[in-house]
């Protein structure tokens, strides 16, 4: 989850390992840091908080050299502190690293007990400490890397920069991914293709147990058996222009004016541009013997696998289960040959996911893939993998990437109606052109923008908000409440309508907003019968529906919100632009940081 880059330069590299740690930002932000080799002196400046404040602090100490590490944290091992921050210094080497070393206490002790005794309370000084202990005792930097990599259990990727060696850096990936970058007489370590790209877009990714050893003229990288090994090099596209605000207050503002665009973006990539859409999904996805679809993610992207299942059961009469990555794999689940597992990240990083679909790799018939990022680790490593093609997304509240992914889930779902005979030619096509009609229903959407604010207004005073939904809404319930409760900061729970009698109701009265999210669908009078309880028992309640919903509900609503009509089964996808609206609009009143909430990060690369 933390964020790491490595230059070796031909210029001042501090600016370098700033702009690149500014595209890494999305992975933590709790302290961030730059180490470089400057005349073969080893030196490094640390702050907490922000980047803005290692900028700051920079201007006033500023850090020479052509070689240079830096990093972003994301707390794990100790509170944020600039002797937590990194890079970590023992002696002659200095240490970035993500994830975590989880046999660190006993390495400690080891170290303790020769008198290497740690400064900071992270694991990272550990290997840091480690490495020195084999320098003094002779060893060459390559040398003590090796030794050491052989040593540490976990999931982690680290670089390494030497004192009195301005050529010099070694990478490691065991778990969490790194990249090598190539350029012309200068080469990168970083953790992702986004934050090398404006230096490069040649990029080697180390596989698992990969170690590199890098210098200007190049990467020779090894094997965990330290075998020499030959890793392709790629060309990777990121436009590096793409991560800006274009005149929007904050990063989610923009990603959610967006989805327009992107969804028929993704529209038009997966079933044509023409008047006539159609199913063109790749080639590799059949479900010609699937009996089974198992969804799995975490966060926002599980609620997106959870609506999916309404979708599959209900489209394509296939049998789909869904569950939260960290749970999956140790769940024990039964698994089979004819079942499909699909991963859902916007990141393709996220840990726990890519362990599930390591878990289930070889035991069932088909990996599938839905990343946003599609030189992902989860991208690459599943059997096939759908880009949704949101585009870059930089608000840790994940926006754009939830309804792309819901609408490549609903062509999945469609996909399997078609190949199990569930839905003739002629109804996909009726189904898919409600799904072109979204686009057009999303900008309408967009234009509650100002309703929403002076409704915000009033939501940000509450301490607990519900949201309710039924059928495929529900999962929208659940995100509604996640987006409101992770940038405001305003304690929020998501019900199936039907379940609050059975508990929740017991916490309702004028001080808890219930939103209710609900198109005048087949089971609406049941969610109208639900709001009339929450109402008999003093609750606000805020009604989002189409207009004959807000008509049929009758009076007493706190307030209302009219959205456009919407094919009911795709409604979510709809609905999620209010709902990410109104955290938006709550967070900007309540004037929290809406773009990096604390605590979180955008990619969540450890267990
Ligand atoms: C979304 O708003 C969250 N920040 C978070 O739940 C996120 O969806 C989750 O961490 C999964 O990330 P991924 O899609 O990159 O795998």
């Amino acid at each position: 989850m933390c964020g790491i880059i490595g230059v070796l330069g031909n210029h001042e590299v501090a600016p370098l390992l700033v702009e690149a740690l500014k595209r890494l930002e999305y992975r933590g932000y709790d302290s961030a840091g730059i180490a470089t080799v400057n005349n073969g002196k080893l030196d490094r400046r640390r702050a907490v908080g922000k980047l803005v404040n290692l900028s700051d602090l920079l201007v006033h100490e500023p850090l020479a050299g052509k070689s240079g590490i830096g990093h972003t944290r994301w707390a794990t091992h100790g509170a944020p502190t600039v002797k937590n921050a990194h890079p970590h210094r023992a002696g002659g080497v200095a240490v970035v690293h993500n994830g975590i070393i989880e046999n660190f206490r006993e390495l400690r002790e080891d170290l303790a007990a020769t008198g290497y005794v740690q400064e900071s309370e992270t694991d990272t000084e550990t290997v840091a400490l480690l490495i020195r202990r084999e320098m003094d005792q002779g060893a060459r930097p390559v040398q003590a890397a090796r030794a050491v990599l052989k040593r540490l259990q976990g999931a982690f990727a680290l670089c390494f920069l030497f004192d009195g060696e301005d050529d010099l850096m070694i990478a490691a990936r065991k778990g969490s991914p790194l990249a090598i970058g190539w350029g012309d007489g200068e080469m990168y370590v970083g953790s992702d293709a986004i934050a090398l790209a404006p230096m490069t877009d040649r990029i080697t990714y180390l596989e698992e147990g990969d170690w590199a050893v890098v210098t200007r003229k190049g990467a020779e990288i090894f094997d965990a058996e330290d075998r020499r090994a030959n890793r392709p090099e790629t060309r990777v596209a990121v436009n590096a222009t793409r991560i800006e605000k274009a005149g929007y207050k904050h990063f989610m503002a923009k990603e959610i004016a967006e989805q327009p665009v992107v969804i028929a973006d993704a529209l038009k990539h997966y079933t044509g541009g023409g008047a006539t859409p159609a199913l063109r999904l790749p080639e590799g996805l059949s479900f010609a013997g699937i009996d089974r679809v198992v969804l799995v993610a975490c966060g926002t992207a599980s609620y997106a696998c959870h609506v999916a299942k309404y979708w599959f059961e209900q489209i394509a009469g296939l049998p789909a289960e869904i569950d939260i990555a960290s749970e999956f794999r140790y769940r024990e689940p039964v698994l089979s040959d004819r079942m499909m597992a699909v991963f859902v990240s916007q990141s393709g990083e996220t840990a726990d996911t890519l362990a599930a679909l390591r878990h289930v790799k070889e035991k069932v018939a088909k990996v599938v893939a839905v990343v946003n990022v599609p030189t992902s680790s989860i991208a690459r490593e599943a059997d096939l993998a759908l880009p949704i093609l949101a585009g870059i997304e930089v608000g840790v509240a994940s926006t754009k990437a939830f309804t792309c992914q819901l609408t490549v889930l609903a062509l999945m779902a469609l996909q399997a109606a078609a190949e199990r005979g569930v839905l003739t030619p002629a109804q996909v096509a009726e189904r898919l052109e409600e799904l072109r009609a979204l686009p057009g229903l999303m900008n309408a959407a967009l234009s509650l923008s100002t309703p929403i604010s002076r409704i915000a207004k009033d939501l940000a005073k509450a301490q607990d908000i519900l949201f309710l939904g039924r059928g495929p809404m529900f999962p929208l319930a659940l995100e509604g409440a996640l987006k409101l409760k992770e940038i405001s900061y305003i304690h929020a729970e998501g019900y199936a309508s039907g379940e609050l009698k059975h508990g929740p109701i017991a916490l309702i009265d004028a001080a808890v907003p219930v939103i209710v999210l609900a198109p005048k669908d087949a089971l609406f009078d049941k969610t109208v019968s639900n709001m009339q309880e929450v109402m008999a028992r003093n609750g606000k309640v805020l009604l989002l529906s189409d207009a004959e919903g807000v008509e049929t509900a009758g009076p007493g609503a706190w307030k209302t919100l009219t959205l456009p009509e919407v094919a009911a089964l795709w409604a979510p996808i709809l609905y999620a632009v209010p709902a990410q609206l109104l955290a938006y609009h709550t967070a900007i009143a309540k004037g929290t940081d809406v773009d990096q909430p604390r605590n979180l990060a955008k990619s969540v690369t450890v267990e």
